[in-house]
Protein backbone atom coordinates (compact mmCIF):
# COMPACT_ATOMS: atom_id res chain seq x y z
CA UNK A 1 0.00 0.00 0.00
CA UNK A 2 1.42 3.57 -1.06
CA UNK A 3 1.26 6.12 1.12
CA UNK A 4 -1.34 8.18 -1.32
CA UNK A 5 -3.82 5.26 -0.50
CA UNK A 6 -3.33 5.35 3.28
CA UNK A 7 -4.01 9.66 2.86
CA UNK A 8 -7.63 10.34 3.77
CA UNK A 9 -9.62 11.61 0.84
CA UNK A 10 -9.86 15.31 0.39
CA UNK A 11 -13.64 16.17 -0.44
CA UNK A 12 -14.71 19.10 -1.68
CA UNK A 13 -15.76 20.27 1.91
CA UNK A 14 -12.28 20.19 3.06
CA UNK A 15 -10.74 22.81 1.16
CA UNK A 16 -11.35 26.75 1.60
CA UNK A 17 -12.63 28.24 -1.28
CA UNK A 18 -12.80 31.87 0.00
CA UNK A 19 -9.44 31.47 0.28
CA UNK A 20 -8.80 31.02 -3.49
CA UNK A 21 -5.22 32.74 -4.38
CA UNK A 22 -7.02 34.64 -7.37
CA UNK A 23 -3.66 37.12 -7.92
CA UNK A 24 -1.63 34.37 -8.36
CA UNK A 25 -4.11 31.84 -10.17
CA UNK A 26 -4.40 34.74 -12.65
CA UNK A 27 -1.12 35.34 -13.05
CA UNK A 28 -0.29 31.68 -13.93
CA UNK A 29 -3.33 31.09 -16.60
CA UNK A 30 -5.06 34.31 -17.62
CA UNK A 31 -3.06 36.72 -18.09
CA UNK A 32 -2.16 36.05 -21.64
CA UNK A 33 -3.86 33.95 -23.97
CA UNK A 34 -2.13 30.11 -23.75
CA UNK A 35 -2.30 27.94 -26.16
CA UNK A 36 -4.94 25.81 -24.10
CA UNK A 37 -7.10 29.20 -23.96
CA UNK A 38 -7.27 29.57 -27.55
CA UNK A 39 -8.37 25.75 -27.67
CA UNK A 40 -10.98 26.06 -25.41
CA UNK A 41 -12.18 29.33 -26.65
CA UNK A 42 -12.18 27.91 -30.05
CA UNK A 43 -14.21 24.39 -28.87
CA UNK A 44 -16.68 26.76 -26.81
CA UNK A 45 -17.37 29.64 -29.48
CA UNK A 46 -18.49 27.16 -32.05
CA UNK A 47 -21.04 25.50 -29.33
CA UNK A 48 -22.25 29.05 -28.71
CA UNK A 49 -22.24 29.51 -32.30
CA UNK A 50 -24.75 27.06 -32.92
CA UNK A 51 -27.58 29.14 -31.38
CA UNK A 52 -28.58 32.29 -32.87
CA UNK A 53 -28.00 35.34 -31.01
CA UNK A 54 -29.97 36.39 -27.59
CA UNK A 55 -32.18 32.99 -27.81
CA UNK A 56 -31.26 31.25 -24.90
CA UNK A 57 -32.92 33.17 -22.12
CA UNK A 58 -31.04 31.75 -19.17
CA UNK A 59 -27.25 29.86 -19.29
CA UNK A 60 -25.07 29.24 -16.24
CA UNK A 61 -21.70 29.12 -15.88
CA UNK A 62 -20.68 26.75 -12.84
CA UNK A 63 -18.03 27.53 -10.58
CA UNK A 64 -16.67 30.33 -12.62
CA UNK A 65 -13.89 31.18 -10.58
CA UNK A 66 -12.29 34.32 -11.52
CA UNK A 67 -11.95 33.22 -15.40
CA UNK A 68 -13.94 35.79 -17.63
CA UNK A 69 -13.29 33.91 -21.15
CA UNK A 70 -15.87 31.50 -20.81
CA UNK A 71 -18.56 34.28 -19.36
CA UNK A 72 -17.20 36.41 -22.71
CA UNK A 73 -17.95 33.38 -24.98
CA UNK A 74 -21.57 33.14 -23.35
CA UNK A 75 -22.87 36.59 -24.24
CA UNK A 76 -23.57 36.15 -27.80
CA UNK A 77 -26.39 33.65 -27.22
CA UNK A 78 -27.27 34.01 -23.96
CA UNK A 79 -29.21 37.05 -22.61
CA UNK A 80 -28.58 36.23 -19.06
CA UNK A 81 -25.32 34.00 -17.81
CA UNK A 82 -25.65 33.56 -13.98
CA UNK A 83 -21.73 33.09 -12.72
CA UNK A 84 -22.15 30.43 -9.72
CA UNK A 85 -19.00 30.73 -7.62
CA UNK A 86 -19.00 29.74 -3.51
CA UNK A 87 -15.42 31.54 -3.32
CA UNK A 88 -15.48 35.13 -1.53
CA UNK A 89 -12.02 36.35 -3.13
CA UNK A 90 -13.55 35.13 -6.55
CA UNK A 91 -16.85 36.49 -6.15
CA UNK A 92 -15.45 39.54 -5.16
CA UNK A 93 -13.28 39.82 -8.24
CA UNK A 94 -15.76 39.30 -10.49
CA UNK A 95 -17.94 42.40 -9.04
CA UNK A 96 -15.35 44.46 -9.54
CA UNK A 97 -14.85 43.45 -13.07
CA UNK A 98 -18.55 44.18 -13.73
CA UNK A 99 -18.82 47.54 -11.91
CA UNK A 100 -15.52 48.73 -12.36
CA UNK A 101 -14.68 47.48 -15.90
CA UNK A 102 -12.41 44.61 -17.07
CA UNK A 103 -9.02 44.27 -16.58
CA UNK A 104 -7.06 45.33 -20.30
CA UNK A 105 -5.84 41.51 -20.08
CA UNK A 106 -9.30 40.40 -20.85
CA UNK A 107 -8.76 42.40 -24.02
CA UNK A 108 -6.91 39.94 -25.86
CA UNK A 109 -9.23 36.77 -25.18
CA UNK A 110 -12.09 39.27 -25.89
CA UNK A 111 -10.60 39.63 -29.37
CA UNK A 112 -10.18 36.50 -30.59
CA UNK A 113 -13.79 35.19 -29.21
CA UNK A 114 -15.21 38.04 -31.13
CA UNK A 115 -13.40 37.27 -34.27
CA UNK A 116 -14.39 34.06 -34.51
CA UNK A 117 -18.38 34.96 -33.25
CA UNK A 118 -19.15 38.72 -34.61
CA UNK A 119 -22.39 38.28 -32.87
CA UNK A 120 -20.56 39.25 -28.96
CA UNK A 121 -20.93 42.42 -28.77
CA UNK A 122 -18.87 45.86 -29.73
CA UNK A 123 -16.86 45.92 -26.36
CA UNK A 124 -16.11 43.52 -23.48
CA UNK A 125 -17.72 45.45 -21.19
CA UNK A 126 -20.95 45.48 -22.87
CA UNK A 127 -20.71 41.81 -23.28
CA UNK A 128 -20.51 41.45 -19.78
CA UNK A 129 -23.73 43.41 -18.87
CA UNK A 130 -25.04 39.81 -19.25
CA UNK A 131 -23.46 37.84 -16.36
CA UNK A 132 -25.03 38.30 -12.82
CA UNK A 133 -22.07 36.49 -10.14
CA UNK A 134 -24.13 34.51 -7.93
CA UNK A 135 -23.04 33.13 -4.94
CA UNK A 136 -23.42 29.66 -4.25
CA UNK A 137 -22.27 26.19 -5.15
CA UNK A 138 -23.61 23.19 -7.26
CA UNK A 139 -25.31 21.57 -4.61
CA UNK A 140 -27.61 24.23 -4.19
CA UNK A 141 -28.13 24.03 -8.53
CA UNK A 142 -32.22 23.47 -8.82
CA UNK A 143 -33.08 20.46 -11.57
CA UNK A 144 -33.77 22.11 -15.38
CA UNK A 145 -33.49 25.62 -14.66
CA UNK A 146 -30.98 26.72 -17.56
CA UNK A 147 -31.05 26.36 -21.01
CA UNK A 148 -27.44 25.80 -21.48
CA UNK A 149 -24.92 25.33 -19.08
CA UNK A 150 -20.61 25.62 -19.00
CA UNK A 151 -18.26 24.23 -16.18
CA UNK A 152 -14.67 24.47 -16.62
CA UNK A 153 -12.07 22.92 -14.35
CA UNK A 154 -14.57 22.28 -11.82
CA UNK A 155 -15.65 18.83 -10.87
CA UNK A 156 -12.32 17.32 -11.34
CA UNK A 157 -10.41 20.53 -9.73
CA UNK A 158 -12.22 20.25 -6.37
CA UNK A 159 -12.29 17.13 -4.75
CA UNK A 160 -10.47 14.18 -4.87
CA UNK A 161 -13.38 12.03 -4.23
CA UNK A 162 -14.30 10.30 -7.41
CA UNK A 163 -18.24 9.56 -6.05
CA UNK A 164 -17.88 13.64 -5.83
CA UNK A 165 -16.42 13.99 -9.16
CA UNK A 166 -19.72 12.44 -10.24
CA UNK A 167 -22.24 13.99 -8.37
CA UNK A 168 -20.82 17.29 -9.45
CA UNK A 169 -21.18 16.55 -13.30
CA UNK A 170 -24.76 14.85 -12.61
CA UNK A 171 -25.57 18.51 -10.84
CA UNK A 172 -24.13 20.05 -14.12
CA UNK A 173 -26.34 18.00 -16.42
CA UNK A 174 -29.81 18.32 -14.48
CA UNK A 175 -29.27 22.07 -14.14
CA UNK A 176 -30.31 22.36 -17.57
CA UNK A 177 -33.65 21.43 -18.68
CA UNK A 178 -34.47 17.93 -20.70
CA UNK A 179 -32.78 19.06 -24.12
CA UNK A 180 -30.63 21.98 -22.61
CA UNK A 181 -26.71 21.70 -23.92
CA UNK A 182 -23.42 21.42 -22.15
CA UNK A 183 -19.87 22.46 -23.10
CA UNK A 184 -17.26 22.00 -20.43
CA UNK A 185 -13.02 21.78 -20.29
CA UNK A 186 -11.21 19.42 -17.49
CA UNK A 187 -7.95 18.89 -16.50
CA UNK A 188 -6.81 15.57 -18.02
CA UNK A 189 -5.38 13.51 -15.51
CA UNK A 190 -4.56 16.21 -12.89
CA UNK A 191 -3.75 14.91 -9.15
CA UNK A 192 -3.98 17.85 -6.63
CA UNK A 193 -2.15 21.00 -7.33
CA UNK A 194 -0.66 23.94 -5.70
CA UNK A 195 -1.49 27.85 -7.20
CA UNK A 196 2.27 29.69 -6.49
CA UNK A 197 3.69 27.99 -3.38
CA UNK A 198 0.31 27.93 -1.63
CA UNK A 199 -1.87 25.37 -0.49
CA UNK A 200 -2.56 22.00 -1.80
CA UNK A 201 -6.08 22.46 -3.65
CA UNK A 202 -7.96 18.62 -4.01
CA UNK A 203 -8.50 17.22 -7.74
CA UNK A 204 -9.44 14.10 -9.00
CA UNK A 205 -7.55 12.58 -12.33
CA UNK A 206 -9.54 11.85 -14.92
CA UNK A 207 -9.21 10.87 -18.53
CA UNK A 208 -11.60 10.62 -21.53
CA UNK A 209 -12.99 7.00 -20.63
CA UNK A 210 -13.69 8.62 -16.83
CA UNK A 211 -15.63 11.26 -18.68
CA UNK A 212 -17.58 9.03 -20.98
CA UNK A 213 -18.39 6.47 -17.94
CA UNK A 214 -19.98 9.75 -16.31
CA UNK A 215 -21.21 11.74 -18.83
CA UNK A 216 -23.02 8.78 -21.54
CA UNK A 217 -25.70 7.52 -19.02
CA UNK A 218 -26.33 10.79 -18.31
CA UNK A 219 -26.68 12.68 -22.00
CA UNK A 220 -27.03 12.09 -25.59
CA UNK A 221 -25.13 13.65 -27.99
CA UNK A 222 -21.98 13.57 -26.24
CA UNK A 223 -18.55 14.55 -28.01
CA UNK A 224 -15.22 14.37 -26.08
CA UNK A 225 -11.75 15.74 -27.75
CA UNK A 226 -8.46 16.85 -26.18
CA UNK A 227 -6.10 19.58 -25.96
CA UNK A 228 -2.30 18.81 -25.43
CA UNK A 229 -1.07 19.83 -22.64
CA UNK A 230 0.45 23.34 -22.59
CA UNK A 231 4.15 23.77 -21.66
CA UNK A 232 3.32 27.50 -21.63
CA UNK A 233 1.46 26.59 -18.08
CA UNK A 234 3.13 26.13 -14.81
CA UNK A 235 3.62 22.37 -14.02
CA UNK A 236 0.12 21.04 -12.60
CA UNK A 237 0.92 17.09 -13.77
CA UNK A 238 -2.01 17.59 -16.11
CA UNK A 239 -1.40 15.85 -19.38
CA UNK A 240 -3.57 17.70 -21.42
CA UNK A 241 -7.51 19.32 -21.46
CA UNK A 242 -10.17 17.49 -22.21
CA UNK A 243 -13.33 19.00 -24.27
CA UNK A 244 -17.09 18.21 -23.75
CA UNK A 245 -20.13 19.29 -25.40
CA UNK A 246 -23.22 16.97 -24.77
CA UNK A 247 -27.18 17.42 -23.85
CA UNK A 248 -29.31 16.69 -21.63
CA UNK A 249 -31.85 13.40 -22.90
CA UNK A 250 -34.99 15.08 -23.64
CA UNK A 251 -38.41 14.35 -21.29
C1 LIG B 1 -9.82 25.39 -10.62
S1 LIG B 1 -10.98 26.64 -10.30
C2 LIG B 1 -11.67 26.96 -11.90
C3 LIG B 1 -12.20 28.37 -12.02
C4 LIG B 1 -12.73 28.76 -13.40
N1 LIG B 1 -13.90 28.00 -13.76
C5 LIG B 1 -11.70 28.69 -14.50
O1 LIG B 1 -12.07 28.36 -15.63
O2 LIG B 1 -10.55 29.03 -14.28
C6 LIG B 1 -12.29 25.76 -9.48
C7 LIG B 1 -13.45 26.67 -9.09
O3 LIG B 1 -14.54 25.87 -8.60
C8 LIG B 1 -15.11 26.52 -7.48
N2 LIG B 1 -15.79 25.50 -6.65
C9 LIG B 1 -15.29 24.76 -5.64
N3 LIG B 1 -16.22 23.95 -5.14
C10 LIG B 1 -17.34 24.16 -5.84
C11 LIG B 1 -18.67 23.62 -5.77
N4 LIG B 1 -18.98 22.69 -4.88
N5 LIG B 1 -19.60 24.10 -6.64
C12 LIG B 1 -19.27 25.05 -7.54
N6 LIG B 1 -18.03 25.61 -7.65
C13 LIG B 1 -17.08 25.15 -6.81
C14 LIG B 1 -13.92 27.15 -6.79
O4 LIG B 1 -14.30 28.15 -5.88
C15 LIG B 1 -13.12 27.65 -7.99
O5 LIG B 1 -13.54 28.94 -8.37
Amino acid sequence: MTARDTAAVRRNRDADWDAWPVDAYLAENYRRVHPCDRGVIHHHSAFYRRFAPGTLARTLELGAGPNLYPLMLAAGASRRIDALEPGAASLAYLRRQLTQGPEDSWESFYALARALDPALPATLAEALTRVHPVHGDAAGLPDGRYDAASMNFVAESVTEDRAEFTALCDTFVRAVRPGGQLVAAFMERMPSYRIGSGPVWPACPVDAAALRAVFAPRTTALRISRLAKDRTLPEYGDTGILLLTAARPAA
